[in-house]
């Protein structure tokens, strides 16, 4: 996909700046490229268009939302919402600029698009970056995550670490599913410590008030539990014996 955006005329994305990535994500006109490759849902690439720039993103309309029997349907695109919120409130920025908004097939969530490296994914990039998926893995636990694929961890060019597809997350039954269990029963850090603590205390002011619409009451109120847990317990979980902790495939 680097190739594609960077090789037809379009500006480096990572030199867009946040500001105005940001105006362009919530009012720019879509235009559809193309369906990305490798989505089970209907997953689109578009192109925004705004007085001051374009911008690709990534669409994703509820409509197109494959049904699943054990989230509501049309709530996956509120659920990647509520992921990019909840980096935000941890300061970890994982999570690309992610909002809900109307599209060319009506409403659903549009994400920046992170021009990446495609062979690039978590298990080539686990060895030099064992800090951010310590993090991430943490960040799985608080959203629990049923599906951090291999695939799902992306690298930009000046080398940060994102994490996408959080469509099935933040389920209020415990059901994570992710590749990352190398830290399993690892101490948190220090910083992750605090990160969760400033969550915690965000998530009764703005961050809880923003959660419950996107989310409902018992999904709210196990997102601050499972901080809680995280903290009491001061390490990260390891994978439950005869449950289905890794998904497939596994990149
Ligand atoms: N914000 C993004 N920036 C760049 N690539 C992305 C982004 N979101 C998804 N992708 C790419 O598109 C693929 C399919 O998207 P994904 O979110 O996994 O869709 P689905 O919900 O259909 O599984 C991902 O594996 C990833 O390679
Ligand atoms: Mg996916």
């Amino acid at each position: 996909m680097a190739d594609a955006a960077g090789g037809q005329g379009w500006p480096r994305q990572a030199d867009v700046p946040d500001d105005v990535a940001r105006e362009i994500l919530r009012r720019g006109e879509p235009d559809v490229l193309g369906r990305m490759p490798w989505s089970s849902n209907a997953t689109y690439l578009v192109n925004l268009t705004a007085p001051d720039g374009s911008l690709l993103a990534v669409y994703k309309p509820q409509r197109g939302e494959r049904p699943l029997w054990d989230f509501p349907r049309g709530t996956l695109a509120l659920r990647e919402v509520a992921a990019y919120e909840m980096s935000e409130a941890l300061s970890w920025q994982f999570v690309p600029d992610t909002v809900m908004r109307d599209g060319p097939a009506g409403p659903g969530m549009m994400q920046r698009f992170v021009e990446h490296d495609p062979d690039e994914h978590y298990f080539t990039l686990l060895e030099s970056h064992p800090d951010e998926f310590q993090r991430m893995a943490a960040f799985d636990v608080v959203i629990n995550n049923t599906d951090r694929k291999g695939g799902h961890c992306l690298i930009d060019s000046d080398g940060h670490i994102w994490g996408v597809d959080h469509g099935v997350s933040f389920h209020a039954q415990w059901k994570v599913r992710t590749v990352i269990w190398d830290f399993a029963n690892e101490p948190i850090s220090p910083a992750t410590r605090e990160a969760l603590t400033e969550a915690l205390a965000r998530m009764r002011g703005d961050v809880g008030k923003r959660m419950h619409e996107l989310l409902d009451r018992f999904e709210v109120d196990a997102v601050r539990a499972r901080i809680e847990h995280l903290l009491a317990s001061g390490v990260l979980p390891e994978a439950d014996p005869g449950y289905h902790s890794y998904p497939w495939p596994l990149v």
